[in-house]
């Protein structure tokens, strides 16, 4: 009715889970303590898990709404407003009166490794019941991370309910948390750390069974920065390996994050697990060397051999 139909909508991603403002010092070194050292540079910005992958969906071309919790200090109006500024849709991003936001020291040396201290916040409260569940439906895709487990732990129940397609950044937490969350979700993309720690030490391929064992329904994986990602689905007899795009990385900070918000975006928008997982490895790949998240065109050139 002289609207444009020709136009498919942007596919849409939930993120759920951890934002914090981050500090960034750019370092040459990162000397042993006790030390005392000049930054070259300062940053401030957002990130945290889930906030980071929220923002990638945006920027490769996809719709991201971010339910998660800030205290209502500076930090926490700083988290909204960095958030709604790249197009975050931060209706339920919720500010607890009283609490007060989770923040990070992210020291970076001149080869782009770092060091992070993350101090988690206070008062934000565990109760995921004001969650708007009932909006579920409006996702292709459901990422969650570690870091808000019984607000995870909810949003999941309620998307294997409604048959929405969850993704789990298994990152380094506590185990008894992984072992809750894991099970629950279709695509558990793991971290080394994370991985190890809900295998108990177990060697990464021992780790991926173990997780396919616990209920993952789709797709087992960790992210091994510049070496290649390896996954399998259930019934695999053997892992696969996604090869990492090789580039000259600058700062590595958040490339998993943005990894998980690509291949969760390529999952609401329909695409296969393999071409998901190559879309995210270009995404990731691209932000460690940038240290900047990419735009679409520039992931499609890299995958094109650009
Ligand atoms: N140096 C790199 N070169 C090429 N690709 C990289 C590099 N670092 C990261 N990537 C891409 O990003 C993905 C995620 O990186 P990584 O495994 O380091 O995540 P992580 O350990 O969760 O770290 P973080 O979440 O703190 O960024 C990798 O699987 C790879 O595809
Ligand atoms: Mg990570």
């Amino acid at each position: 009715m002289g609207k444009d139909t020709t136009a498919s909508p942007s596919a849409t991603v939930i993120c759920c889970g951890q934002v914090v403002i981050d500090h960034t010092f750019r370092v040459d070194e990162i000397d042993p303590p006790p030390s005392k050292t000049t930054a070259r540079a300062y940053h401030l910005g957002v990130g945290g898990m889930g906030a980071h992958a929220a923002i990638a969906v945006v920027r490769l071309g996809g719709r991201a709404l971010f339910w998660g919790r800030v205290g209502d200090d500076e930090a926490g109006a700083a988290a909204c407003e960095a958030l709604a500024e790249e197009g975050v849709d931060v209706t339920h991003l919720r500010r607890i009166e009283g609490a007060k936001t989770a923040l990070s020291a992210v020291i970076v040396d001149k080869h782009g490794e770092r060091a992070i201290v993350t101090y988690r916040g206070s008062g934000l409260g565990t109760d995921p019941a004001w969650l708007p569940l009932d909006q579920m439906g409006q996702a292709g895709a459901i990422l969650v991370d570690p870091r808000w487990p019984e607000g995870v732990h909810h949003v999941l129940d309620a998307a294997r309910a409604q048959g929405v397609p969850t993704v789990i950044d298994a990152e380094k937490s506590e185990a008894r948390i992984l072992h809750d969350l894991v099970p629950r979700v279709d695509h558990a993309i793991f971290a080394m750390t994370g991985l190890s720690v809900f295998a108990g030490g177990a060697p990464p391929l021992r780790g991926l069974r173990q997780a396919l064992d616990s209920g993952v329904t789709k797709l087992v994986a960790v992210t091994r920065g510049e070496n290649s990602t390896l996954w399998m689905r259930p019934g695999d007899e053997k892992a696969h390996e996604m090869p990492a795009f090789p580039v000259a990385a600058t700062n590595t900070t958040g490339a998993g994050d943005v990894f998980h918000g690509a291949y969760a975006l390529a999952i609401a928008e329909g695409q296969e697990i393999e071409a998901a997982l190559r879309f995210a490895s270009a995404a990731g790949a691209l932000r460690a060397r940038d240290g900047q998240t990419p735009d679409r065109a520039m992931v499609e050139a890299l995958i094109a051999g650009g």
